[in-house]
């Protein structure tokens, strides 16, 4: 296992986003909706993304992965089940149900485990793909469904906290399969899910309505391979916008779109930061002052994302007065707070509330790494504190942030990896 070790740093350059760890992963699972080759470039390299692989591997695929761009091809091997042991690591591994069902007419996939970030549910799963003519059921810790052949369907897919993104993801995978028309209303709207849609319709889907609520299928009998480039990590490039306010340094965010962080570009604003966006589409953060306290609420896309909660938290640590973080997807994903208050922040939980009272100074201290969020959080209070930060338990982030230290320490970070 390793730990970073991270001093205060004065940070300044330019960095470069990779692909979207969280539009791959669907896309990957989507691949099994053809025997036709995909050739899927700007991926990421991250444990997520090797898990996928071999998932899919198990599922029959054979697979390269050179140079960010993946190809994966049919292999004889048809199989159905995806197993505990890879699934367990991974919740996205849970939308290759959809697409199995679609194309073989029989899943087996290890429900994914318990969460740090809290309960996650799949009953929106499963109602969709009921709706479409499966019967699913859960036994032994795995979901079995099989079915005569998907049905188009008009499905509801609203929760009590909004739309779900792989909920939707599964649901629109296996509606490209199905007989006749399916309507997905209450479609999540994020980017990944539009990026989703226009990769099945490179393979011939016929959708219309991506990165609306509404999404429109007319189902087709088989789809074949083709060749596309994954969109920017939103939530990478929102991560180095809250690098640049804490540390109160001028960075330029390269490769990411700007449109697809309106409400964390706002929140960079509202705090007191200068954002410039060149012809390039470059980011420019340059913080100013001393931070102003802002009120922050997650929501779906294009609400703040809770996938930011962590890290913008961490700036508003240091800010001149008082904040209010409300969780509205995840109201437990806050486990970062103990470590931060560890570190001389002052932040006190109620419910989903957190009220934050922003401190001149952090310091540095052992701390530990919870999820993928919550770790950026702590790299980015380590690099604005006072001191040494230690940090283990860093697998957590490698699973979602390629190469973060190598980019962070181009940009001038204090920030080492060792062995724990
Ligand atoms: C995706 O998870 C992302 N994962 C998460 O990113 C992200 O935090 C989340 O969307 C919200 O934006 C991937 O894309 C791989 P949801 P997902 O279903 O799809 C409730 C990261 O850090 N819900 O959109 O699993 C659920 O409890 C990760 O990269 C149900 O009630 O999240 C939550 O409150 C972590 N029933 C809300 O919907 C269901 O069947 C939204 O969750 C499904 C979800």
């Amino acid at each position: 296992m390793d730990k970073f070790i991270v001093h205060q740093s004065k940070l300044s350059g330019s960095i470069e986003v990779s692909g979207s760890k969280n539009a791959a992963l669907p896309i990957m699972a989507a691949t099994i909706l053809t025997d036709g080759d995909c050739i899927i470039h700007n991926i990421p390299d991250l444990m997520d993304i090797r898990t996928m692989m071999g998932i899919l591997e198990v599922l029959g695929k054979k697979i390269t992965f050179k140079k960010s761009t993946l190809v994966i091809k049919a292999k004889r091997n048809k199989s159905f089940v995806a197993p505990y042991n890879l699934v367990r690591t991974m919740r996205a591994s849970f939308c290759c149900l959809g697409p199995l069902l679609a194309k073989r007419k029989k899943a087996k996939v290890a429900l994914p485990g318990g969460c740090i970030i809290g309960p996650r549910p799949v009953d929106l799963h499963m109602k969709g793909l009921g709706e479409l003519g499966t019967d699913i059921v859960i036994e032994n810790g795995y979901c079995r469904a099989k079915t005569k052949g998907l049905k188009g369907a008009h499905i509801y897919l609203g929760s009590a906290f909004g739309s779900s993104v792989l909920a939707t993801a599964n649901i629109l995978m296996a509606a490209v399969l199905a007989r006749g028309e399916t309507i997905i209303e209450y479609a999540a709207c994020e980017p990944e899910i539009e990026c989703l849609a226009l990769f099945l319709k490179e393979m011939g889907a016929d959708i219309v309505g991506e990165g609306t609520p509404m999404l429109r299928i007319r189902g087709r009998e088989q789809i074949g391979g083709c060749e596309f480039k994954i969109i920017p990590d939103r939530i990478e490039a929102g991560t180095f916008i809250a690098v640049s306010l804490a540390t109160k340094s001028t960075i330029q965010i390269r490769g990411a779109n700007p449109y697809h962080l309106t409400s964390a570009l706002e929140v960079a604003k509202k705090v007191g930061a200068k954002v410039i966006i060149d012809r390039n589409l470059a980011i420019t953060i340059k913080p100013e002052r001393r931070l102003s306290p802002v009120n922050i609420t997650t929501l779906a896309y294009p609400g703040f994302p809770t996938d930011l909660q962590a890290q913008f938290m961490a700036c508003l640590c240091l800010a001149k007065g008082i904040s209010l973080v409300t969780e509205k997807i995840y109201p437990e994903r806050f486990m970062h707070i103990a470590e931060l208050n560890r570190m001389g922040a002052s932040i006190q939980r109620n419910g989903p509330y957190a009220i934050i009272e922003g401190k001149e100074k952090l310091h540095g201290a052992e701390i530990m790494a919870s999820d993928l969020r919550a770790s950026a959080a702590l790299v980015i209070a380590g690099l604005a504190a006072e001191g040494k930060t230690e940090i283990l338990r860093v697998y957590h982030i490698d699973r979602g942030y390629d190469k973060i230290e190598y980019k962070l320490k181009k940009l001038g970070a204090k920030i080492e990896r060792r062995k724990q």
